[in-house]
């Protein structure tokens, strides 16, 4: 069997996401969703209501008055941060793995996944692309398939190691040499069994070779130049990361400048801060009725 037959075999088997999550990404997307559908939603889970409010009671934020209920954390964080904290907060589990072939621990992966995610977002902000509203998530899942694909490419590391150094390929492509198959083909079918909207699955599927989508969107070169200042600032570099191939036109397509990109690394550096410590630091305040 091919080993993209056996992965694609195996991804059945695979843990579901949350169906919140997928709730809340499609409500996210849905123009006609009524403000303050999402809270609406998260208030009737406790976990995800207590992490939210520990990402608004951080001390990264600098207020001295506590929140207790998810109508001031919202007041607070904006929903577009709610949802931020809730959605990872649910693909957490899924996402914080680790991908042995790319020498990633989960804590990498995890830390990798979210800084792409804050990356794009500020990105996306900065460059007033506000109404694309899926390219956090997008960003957030953009390498999932290194999970699954982790083992496959530990056993072929020896080979695909050769072919990049002597064959001038990019990792991705030494994938498709050898393995027949690479991590954003994979982690597109991962996202689409999640029953995730299309405009993720292509971000995902396009991450390394935004040229090569059927239509390129801003999304898509979102979340490839976001993924690159990443591993130029050190945010989460696995084995392949050392091979990464920057597409300039996505660069030229967004009117990035330089000036722009150091205020996307600040803004991101503060972001991850914050929401990092809605999963470890602040202590679960009780939530308030
Ligand atoms: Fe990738
Ligand atoms: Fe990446």
């Amino acid at each position: 069997m091919s080993v993209k037959a056996d992965l694609i075999q195996r991804l059945s088997s695979l843990p579901t996401v949350p169906v919140m999550a997928n709730r809340l990404v499609h409500l996210l997307n849905d123009p006609d969703a009524r403000p303050g559908e999402i809270s609406r939603v998260i208030q009737y889970d406790s976990a995800l209501t207590a992490n939210i409010l520990k990402a608004a009671n951080s001390s990264f934020l600098g207020f001295t008055q506590p929140v207790t209920s998810l109508d001031e954390a919202t007041v607070r964080l904006g929903t577009n941060w709610v949802f931020q904290i809730a959605v990872s907060s649910l693909i957490y589990s899924n996402l914080r793995q680790p991908a042995a072939g790319y020498g990633m621990s989960a804590d990498e992966t995890w830390r990798h996944s979210m800084a792409v995610a804050v990356m794009a977002e500020a990105l996306r902000d900065l460059l007033h692309l506000t109404s694309i509203g899926t390219v956090f998530t997008a960003a957030l899942l953009h390498d999932i398939g290194k999970i699954p694909m982790g083992e496959f490419v530990a056993d072929a590391f020896p080979a695909l190691q050769e072919l990049v150094d002597e064959g001038n390929a990019s990792f991705e492509e030494a994938e498709q040499a050898i393995l027949e198959v690479d991590h954003a083909e994979i982690g597109a079918l991962i996202a689409r069994q999640w029953r995730f909207p299309e405009a993720i699955v292509d971000c995902i599927r396009w991450h390394h070779y935004p040229e090569k989508a059927p239509v390129i969107t801003p999304a898509i070169d979102l979340v490839h130049v976001a993924d690159a200042i990443c591993l130029l600032e050190g945010l989460g570099i696995g084995r392949d990361d050392l091979h990464y191939r920057l597409c300039e036109s996505s660069i030229e397509r967004l009117r990035l400048n330089q000036d722009t990109t150091e205020k996307a690394v600040s803004q991101t550096m503060a972001a991850l801060d914050a929401i990092n410590a809605a999963f470890i630091n602040a202590p679960a305040v009780r939530v308030g009725r």
